[in-house]
């Protein structure tokens, strides 16, 4: 390991997360019914102008009157270009914030954004007294975030979790595309001709990089990957593939913009009986190995060390986690 530690983040479970607009208070029940780990009360892009002012009202009076339980409850504030950001900040934190435990930032671009955000959170929480320190997340969904990820990623201890918004992001670096998340056929490959000069196509992850590299910066600065929305509710299998391509890459979590998706993005998320098995199965052998004096040995006829064991333990400290609820 480098001498420079990594210092985890909150160690909150994430695998699913339910994006709920403030202006439809009638939805806030079931979703606090629902089995989802991570709610955000939505004042941004699917709140109209015209409706910011009573969502954040919605907000304050849900946070503070319905039993969420054990969820972990967070507001997703408007951009800071927008003069919406402030009063979202200042009013629900002033009026809710001993239940709110993360905000999510949109748009963010540069380690400035976050910054401007921490101090005026600190402000109200020293104000008010607050014992708890409200979290941070960040949607990484513009050129610019991207660019800037590492530093955003650095740029304060309130930073839980970086998000993946492939709408925006799509948006931002002018993707020709117009769905939300997803596939697109024209990113594919053609194998050369065969014999008889017939061609496959193969589709591509046209968001493999943007999601990789953020993984990459959540990561190096202790926080949690998390996997954006995926817009066609009705294709479970297609929000399952996205899903399960965000786990293998090192996301925690997916959003899910319709009830369905929860129990999706929660199945994918969680490791399977047969992984967590498999795990400590790896980590007996090692333990027996190193008992043994050695340092690698052949575990169903494959190589096994000490990353194993580092491999192992991440998937069954996940299984903790989860029954721990
Ligand atoms: C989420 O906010 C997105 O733009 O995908
Ligand atoms: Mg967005």
């Amino acid at each position: 390991m480098s001498f420079h530690p990594v210092e985890q983040a909150p160690g909150r479970l994430n695998r699913s997360e339910l994006a709920v607009p403030g202006s439809q208070p009638q939805m806030f029940e079931k979703a606090a019914q629902s089995d989802v780990d991570v709610i955000f009360l939505d004042l941004e892009d699917a709140v109209a102008p015209d409706e910011k002012e009573q969502a954040r009202k919605n907000i304050i009076k849900a946070l503070n009157e319905i039993d969420w339980g054990t969820k972990s409850m967070s507001i997703r504030i408007n951009g800071l270009d927008t003069h919406y950001m402030y009063r979202d900040v200042v009013d629900v934190v002033e009026q809710a914030g001993e239940r709110l435990d993360l905000i999510m930032i949109p748009k963010v671009g540069t380690a400035a954004d976050v910054y401007a955000v921490d101090m005026m959170v600190t402000q109200i929480e020293d104000a008010k007294g607050y014992s708890k320190r409200i979290g941070f997340e960040h949607i990484i969904e513009t050129a610019l975030g991207m660019q800037n990820v590492s530093e955003i990623a650095a740029a304060s201890k309130r930073n839980e979790s970086l998000h993946f918004g492939v709408a925006d992001y799509a948006a931002s670096t002018r993707a020709r595309t117009t769905i939300i998340g997803g596939v697109n056929p024209d990113y594919s490959v053609l194998t050369d001709p065969d014999g008889d000069g017939n061609r496959a196509t193969h589709w591509g992850d046209m968001w493999h990089y943007a999601l990789a590299r953020m993984v990459v910066a959540a990561r190096a600065n202790g926080l949690r990957p998390i996997d954006g929305p995926f817009g066609d509710f009705q294709d479970p299998d297609g929000y399952k593939a996205a899903a399960y391509r965000a786990a293998v890459l090192g996301c925690e979590g997916k959003w899910a913009i319709h009830p369905s998706q929860i129990a999706l993005a929660n199945e994918v998320m969680s490791p399977s009986e047969a992984e967590i098995t498999k795990a400590k199965r790896i980590l007996e052998a090692m333990a027996q190995a190193e008992a043994e004096g050695k340092g690698a040995v052949s575990l169903d006829g494959r190589l096994i060390d000490y990353a194993s064991i580092r491999q192992a333990e991440v998937l069954v400290e996940k299984a903790r986690q989860i029954a721990d609820g």
